[in-house]
């Protein structure tokens, strides 16, 4: 199986990271492109074997299963500009876009799938796939392959079909991004108060960690603390005004967040009935 070439085209976040995976796994890595030729350059010299290709043709002729690992608005511009062959296998790594995209590909006789990494991949840093999962689209036999090679990357699997797939990409979207702006909203707050923001990142990671270790250990909803799950309306109160003072908008996403939270706290058992409603009023005024 990790006979089979692969061909990366794109030479970014996602491609340097699953580029190496592959090699660490044996697999042969034939030519790697890029929109510039530096970011290819930079990633076939950490490829023993791989050529930088002067253009996307050279690495799909390269390979017999090609990663488009572009940014997903150019996953169809290059499935269109490049002449496939029969046989081939066209893989493209967005979460939110449909395994169509590569209809170009099939028609010129090549399988398509999809081969999406639940997982992170911030410029610079290799993020260890090990336990991830890995949303797989495609027929068979390319389908089998894709589960292997997930697999031999350490990560599980899921089937995935492209109607689902944007609700899919949406949910990673809140705990993954979404966090990010979160701790940024956090620590624009410290700021206000005199903590500068790469301090109160800081101190408040051990939080966020102890919260992922929660909910990891005892589940979602077990995992709820703070001022709704114990019904403190007058907390909730103090916040809303003093949030109010620093940027309004701020205070309509936490009454956002506080109102969606509500039926988690019911879902503990701690929030009865009557304060439930209370704190729905006060998060609605
Ligand atoms: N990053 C993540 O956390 C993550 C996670 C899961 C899935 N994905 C998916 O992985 C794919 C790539 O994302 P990324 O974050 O790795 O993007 P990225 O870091 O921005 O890298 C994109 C790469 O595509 C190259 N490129 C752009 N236009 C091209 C073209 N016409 N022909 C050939 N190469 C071209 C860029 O070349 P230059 O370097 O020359 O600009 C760059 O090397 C996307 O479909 C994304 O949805 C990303």
């Amino acid at each position: 199986m990790n006979k089979i070439r692969l061909g990366f085209i794109g030479a970014g976040a996602l491609a340097t990271t699953l580029s190496l995976a592959f090699k660490q796994q044996g697999f042969k890595i034939t030519a790697v492109s890029s929109r510039g030729f530096e970011s290819a350059k930079t990633l076939a010299e950490r490829l023993d074997g791989c050529r930088a290709a002067a253009d996307n043709q050279e690495v799909a002729d390269s390979a017999d299963l090609i990663f488009i690992a572009t940014p997903d608005d150019v996953i169809p511009v290059v499935a269109s500009h490049v002449r496939w062959q029969k046989g081939q296998m066209v893989v493209h790594c967005s979460g939110a876009d449909p395994v169509d995209i590569l209809t170009p590909a099939k028609k010129a006789g090549s399988q398509i799938g999809v081969f999406h990494p639940l997982q992170t991949f911030a410029a610079g840093l290799e993020e260890n796939l090990k336990g991830i999962t890995f949303a797989i689209e495609a027929q068979e036999p390319l389908l089998t392959q894709l589960k292997e090679m997930a697999q031999m990357l350490g990560g599980n699997w899921i089937e995935l079909k492209s109607k689902d797939r944007v609700i899919y990409h949406a949910a990673a979207v809140f705990v993954c991004n979404y966090l990010v702006t979160l701790t940024s909203i956090a620590a624009d707050l410290w700021e206000s108060i005199d903590v500068p923001r790469d301090k109160a990142a800081g101190a408040l990671l051990p939080l966020m960690r102890g919260t992922i270790n929660n909910i990891e250990s005892i589940g979602v909803t077990s995992s709820l603390t703070g001022p709704i799950a114990r019904g403190d309306s007058g907390t909730i109160n103090k916040h809303l005004t003093a949030l109010d003072n620093i940027n309004p908008n701020i205070t309509k996403l936490y009454r956002e967040l506080g109102l969606n939270t509500i039926p988690i706290a019911i879902e503990k058992g701690k929030l009865n009935k009557s304060q439930a409603e209370d704190i729905e009023q006060i998060l609605k005024q």
